[in-house]
């Protein structure tokens, strides 16, 4: 059976920066270390006035057709995966295509376009679409196009506001790719919640703590379903396990589930019983409330074990790093968390082709997936033609005054004249709106 997979990603930030410690605490008037260490996250990448998640999702895609030598016509498929769109009819990649078709020769005509919608893990589903039509022979040899793109803004005040961010990936799925193939087996933990969602309405309506409880409930869930159908959750097999990552300190929480989980059954389990115990098992307990208890007790043991520790330090926290710099890109997030992780190995010069990536995606509302993918040999050069690290260090650091600016431009319900903080070159640009409410992009040169 062939093998399909990611064969390039381009990433695009928004090119503001708030630092969270220097501007957005002393603002708040709370402590930095809540921010730093508390939520893992250092500053927000926020959009220009000039960007939304169109202009972020045509740069990236633009920058990776030109690098792969594509041509429109390479493409049968574009998904967009966003939590973000301003439009319930038209889809988000109608209007990348229309951007790229402006620098393009060739044009779209035949590729077939959609948008993705659930929550954060959107952007995994569309990978998947993409990975089906790949797979069941449709794609006639083209390649498909997944982009995930966000502008993660919260109502101000609001307990999220800290976490924003913005930004897209866009990622090229195809046979025999460079970066990584997906196995085939997959697990889920989906249910109906009420924790986070935005009922046609620009900023979210949060539960921000009933939200992180259902985060972990559907990840247990989506891996106890991996392994049942199949999946391998051995720690040691894995380079890297990518989290979605709405703020580091969720995968903090998120991580020693997971690993209290993989390691159940194996020679670590029976290594880490002598010195914390066996792990509790639900059976064992007369009621719901000890059983919880002793499994709470057992995994702050757990956190403290060298065994814990090393796998956490190797390989959940390099992939957060990306986030700590730029915040929740919503359905980005995982997908830079993947890049996160591979880049930790690029700059400890260590070849990881042929290992594995254990990929946990989460969107609320709510639902988890968990899948594998084998990293393949084209990764380092792959990795090395991203331009992300460069992005982030060139953002504009905005003031309080300018972040209150740019977040009401961002606002739906406000009207305002904000002149740009960064001046435009060689990309797409919001350009007003159209007669029928439509918004208009032009490329700047
Ligand atoms: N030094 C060090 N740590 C500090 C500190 C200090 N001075 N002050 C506070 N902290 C710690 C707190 O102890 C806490 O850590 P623990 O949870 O480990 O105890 C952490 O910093 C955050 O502090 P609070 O809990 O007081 O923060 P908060 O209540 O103001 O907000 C939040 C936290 C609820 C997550 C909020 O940011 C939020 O609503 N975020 C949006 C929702 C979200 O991201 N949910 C995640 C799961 S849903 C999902 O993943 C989908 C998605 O992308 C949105």
């Amino acid at each position: 059976m062939t093998e399909v997979g990611i064969d390039a990603i381009e990433i695009e930030t928004g090119k503001l920066k708030l630092d969270l410690a220097e501007t957005f605490a002393p603002a708040q008037g709370e402590d930095p270390g809540k921010y730093t260490k508390g939520l893992g996250l250092d500053a927000s990448s926020l959009p220009d006035t000039y960007e939304d998640i169109v202009t972020m999702a045509a740069n990236a895609s633009h920058r990776l057709m030109k690098r792969k030598g594509l041509e429109p016509e390479d493409i049968g498929r574009i998904d967009v995966a966003t939590e973000s769109a301003f439009d319930n009819s038209k889809p988000v990649s109608t209007y990348v295509a229309g951007c790229l078709e402006q620098v393009f020769d060739g044009d779209f005509l035949h590729a077939n376009k959609g948008e993705r919608k659930f929550a954060c893990v959107a952007g995994t589903q569309a990978l998947d679409d993409a990975f089906n039509w790949i797979r069941a022979g449709r794609n006639q040899g083209r390649k498909a196009l997944v982009i995930a793109t966000d502008t993660a803004l919260y109502a101000r005040d609001d307990p999220g506001e800290a976490t924003q961010g913005a930004g897209a990936v866009a990622m090229l799925i195809d046979e025999n790719p460079d970066i990584v193939t997906f196995e085939p087996e997959q697990g889920f933990g989906s249910a109906d919640e009420t924790d986070f969602l935005k009922p046609n309405q620009q900023f979210p309506s949060v539960d921000g703590k009933r939200s992180m409880q259902v985060y972990l409930a559907r990840m247990r869930e989506a891996m106890q379903d991996f392994v049942r159908n199949g999946g391998d959750v051995h720690p040691e097999n894995f380079a890297y396990v990518p989290f979605h990552t709405p703020f580091p300190g969720m995968v903090r929480k998120a991580a020693p589930l997971g690993y209290r989980h993989c390691v159940r059954g194996t020679d670590i389990e029976e290594a880490l019983a002598e010195e914390i115990g066996p792990q509790p098992r639900s059976d064992e307990f007369d009621t719901s409330e000890e059983f919880l208890d002793a499994i709470t007790e057992y995994t702050k043991k757990l956190q403290e074990t060298d065994q814990y520790r090393e796998w956490y330090e190797r390989a959940v926290e390099p992939t957060v790093d990306i986030s700590s710099q730029v915040g929740n890109w919503y359905t980005g997030s995982v997908h830079l968390a993947r890049v996160s992780g591979l880049f930790d190995a690029l700059d400890a010069g260590r070849d990881v082709t042929g290992k594995q990536l254990l990929v946990a995606s989460y969107g609320s509302g709510a639902q988890a997936e968990i899948h594998a993918e084998t990293i393949q040999s084209g990764w380092q050069d792959e990795l090395e033609a991203m331009t992300i690290f460069e992005q982030i260090e060139d953002r504009h650091d905005i003031s309080f005054q300018e972040y209150e600016d740019i977040h009401d431009v961002h606002n739906h319900d406000e009207t305002t004249d904000v002149e740009p903080m960064t001046t435009p070159h060689e990309e797409f640009v919001f350009d007003g709106w159209g007669r029928m409410g439509e918004r208009q992009y032009r490329y700047v040169e």
